[in-house]
């Protein structure tokens, strides 16, 4: 290479690595430089268990999302675009974090696999840096409107630990929890009915017992020492409360609502809930338009229980569940309306995704309550099968990245912190892995590949499966080491029970791997043999390989979804009175 040529090529990159101190003079000098440093305002999107086939963009005729199907089209549609999880909690840590979620705790060996009350321990752990946080450290404003699931306390009702004003957010308004079916008043509980009698008969039972012995005692009939009757006694009330906590109260504990750390509606109200959402987000834009800002709207929607207001009640073809992502796209195409209004529209790096695949098992009946996921086997809950894991994928940047394309290379919700950070002139943590790739060269057409070679698809602490893409040949394999048993047989998920488990009896082990050849069988219905694939083994030692070397990148973390980190612990309830009486609504209380 001639001298001069080396000189540019270093210059170049010195350029490069203080682009944005000299922003100015370097966007005289490179093309690919200047521009894209402008830092843009980033806005995140994220839907709660819509599955693939939910879109009009992404092949669905009778669902109407034009909102969305017309930020597709002002830019890039991700068709493979990966969860590196199949349900909400390790998702989003996930997502966050740009590490699979095993490498920060958050993937389980129980069965629950999220964080299911808000008065429990385990969050995603204040020494996890969020991309938020590397945003907020180059003075971006940084906002989280929605849904959190990352946790709230540590060791006392208000310390705060997981909230996402510790984990980099300057605002926050919404759930630090998620939707479930108890926030609704007069919706089937979504936790198990069966489990609740138990609960139930023992409650008796245990009323039961403590009133012969009171009455044996006072009447002199047999003779139980006091001691005894008063330890029963209160083991039935610790009993009682935990049932109240678990089933009877949930709404009133587990449904709230928070702008930054104050309890504004204790239970919360969904009559309200999609409104406040679009117009918190509509504010938080109007009132951060001057500064570079990160807002991240995390939608209720469209998980169950489908809460949906009466405008778009009883409008879709597709039951409760098509008028809620109706209504989820009008809030997508409110927001997307202030950013234009604002004049923010070239300088916004917009993006819209899903948590997971559509959950196949929320049914009323025969109506169906969860996603679709179009030719994708699974569904949410499922660690490896297309259909829990692939998910929409848009982004929009005017000017910057293409219009109306299509990317079909591999990519994971986990690149959007490494983008997002170098979009902001951030590096990224260096002393921790960090699986996520900076996308921006592929969003931008200047390579045509995908660095993702392999990549994991777990369930909760599981290894179910791995992907592979070989960009030279454009092949993409799958092997699947454990898989669901389905129920009924063949059915595609796990009918019956509330979702699929990740191991025990309920799971298939597989030695060779099943493996499929994706880019030819996206639907996984034909796997391969020794006998159809002639590289059948060489391919199945180099998952080995690529499944031994990632191994060796785990490190033991505390586990924060375990059981102890799980159960309900009332000195951790977040409450808006006087505990346990736990109720309030200020935002009627200020209007009033
Ligand atoms: C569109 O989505 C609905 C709701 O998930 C689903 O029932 C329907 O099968 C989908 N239609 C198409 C054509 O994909
Ligand atoms: C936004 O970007 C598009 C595409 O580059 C361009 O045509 C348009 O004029 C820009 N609008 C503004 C307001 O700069
Ligand atoms: C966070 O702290 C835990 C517990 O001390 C440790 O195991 C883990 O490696 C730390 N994570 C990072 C990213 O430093």
């Amino acid at each position: 290479m001639p001298r001069g040529l080396v000189m540019v090529r270093k210059l170049k990159i010195r350029i490069s690595r203080c682009c944005l101190a000299i922003l100015l003079v370097s966007s005289l000098l490179t093309q690919t430089c200047g521009a894209t440093m402008s830092r843009p305002n980033i806005l995140l999107i994220m839907a709660d268990d819509l599955g693939y086939g939910d879109l009009g963009c992404f092949g669905n005729s009778t669902l109407r999302t034009p909102n969305i199907d017309g930020l597709a089209k002002e830019g890039v549609k991700l068709t493979q675009h990966i969860a590196a999880a199949a349900i909400c909690t390790p998702s989003r840590a996930a997502f966050l974090t740009g590490r699979y979620p095993i490498r920060s705790g958050m993937a389980s060996r129980i069965e629950t696999r999220v964080i299911i009350r808000t008065g429990a321990s385990g969050g995603l752990p204040a020494n996890e840096t969020t991309f938020a946080k590397l945003l907020q450290q180059q003075g971006y404003t940084t906002g989280l409107i929605g849904k959190w699931h990352q946790g709230m306390n540590c060791e006392s009702r208000n310390d705060h630990c997981h909230h996402p004003l510790n984990h980099g957010f300057d605002y926050f308004y919404g759930t630090p929890f998620t939707l479930v079916n108890e926030c609704q008043p007069n919706k089937d509980p979504e936790m198990s009915v069966k489990l609740r009698a138990t609960y139930w008969f023992y409650t008796q039972m245990g009323a039961v017992l403590v009133f012969t012995l009171v009455l044996g005692r006072t009447t002199g009939l047999f003779c139980v020492e006091w001691k005894v009757t008063a330890f029963v006694t209160s083991c039935g009330v610790l009993f009682f409360i935990s049932w109240f906590a678990n089933y009877g109260f949930l709404r009133y504990w587990n449904c709230i609502v928070l702008r930054d750390h104050i309890i504004t509606e204790q239970p919360i109200k969904l009559e309200n809930a999609a409104s406040r959402i679009v117009k918190e987000s509509i504010s938080f834009i109007e009132r951060n338009k001057q500064e570079p800002f990160l807002l991240f709207v995390s939608f209720l929607h469209v998980h169950t229980p489908c809460f949906t207001t009466e405008m778009f009640h009883g409008k879709s073809r597709h039951g409760l569940y098509g008028d809620n992502v109706e209504e989820m796209d009008w809030m997508v195409g409110k927001i997307l309306a202030a950013v234009d209004k604002e004049g923010l529209r070239n300088n916004t790096f917009t993006y819209f995704t899903s948590d997971h695949g559509g959950f196949l098992e929320a049914r009323e009946g025969i109506d169906q309550l969860g996603g679709w996921n179009g030719i994708y086997k699974g569904g949410k809950g499922m660690g490896g099968w297309e259909g829990g894991i692939r998910v929409p994928g848009i982004v929009r940047w005017p000017g910057m990245i293409p219009t109306n394309t299509v990317i079909d290379e591999p990519t994971s919700l986990m690149d959007i912190f490494p983008t997002v950070a170098y979009l902001a002139g951030a590096s990224v943590p260096q002393d921790r892995v960090i699986d996520g790739r900076n996308q921006i060269a592929l969003l931008q057409g200047e390579v045509k590949h995908s660095e993702h070679e392999f990549m994991f698809h777990y369930c909760g602490l599981y290894l179910h499966a791995v992907r592979w893409y070989h960009k030279e040949s454009g092949a993409l394999w799958k092997a699947h080491y454990v898989t669901p048993k389905f129920h009924p047989e063949g059915a595609g998920a796990c009918y019956g029970k509330r979702m699929c488990p990740c191991s025990g009896e309920s799971v298939t082990h597989h030695n060779p791997p099943l493996l499929f050849d994706l880019s030819h069988d996206p639907s996984e219905i034909n796997p391969l043999s020794p006998g159809s694939e002639p590289l059948f083994n060489t391919l199945v030692n180099q998952f080995k390989r690529a499944v031994d070397e990632h191994r060796k990148t785990l490190t033991p973390v505390p586990e924060q979804l375990d059981v102890y980190n799980t159960i309900w612990k009332p000195w951790l309830q977040p409450c808006c009175g006087t505990f346990p009486f736990c109720w309030c609504d200020r935002e009627s209380d200020m209007k009033a």
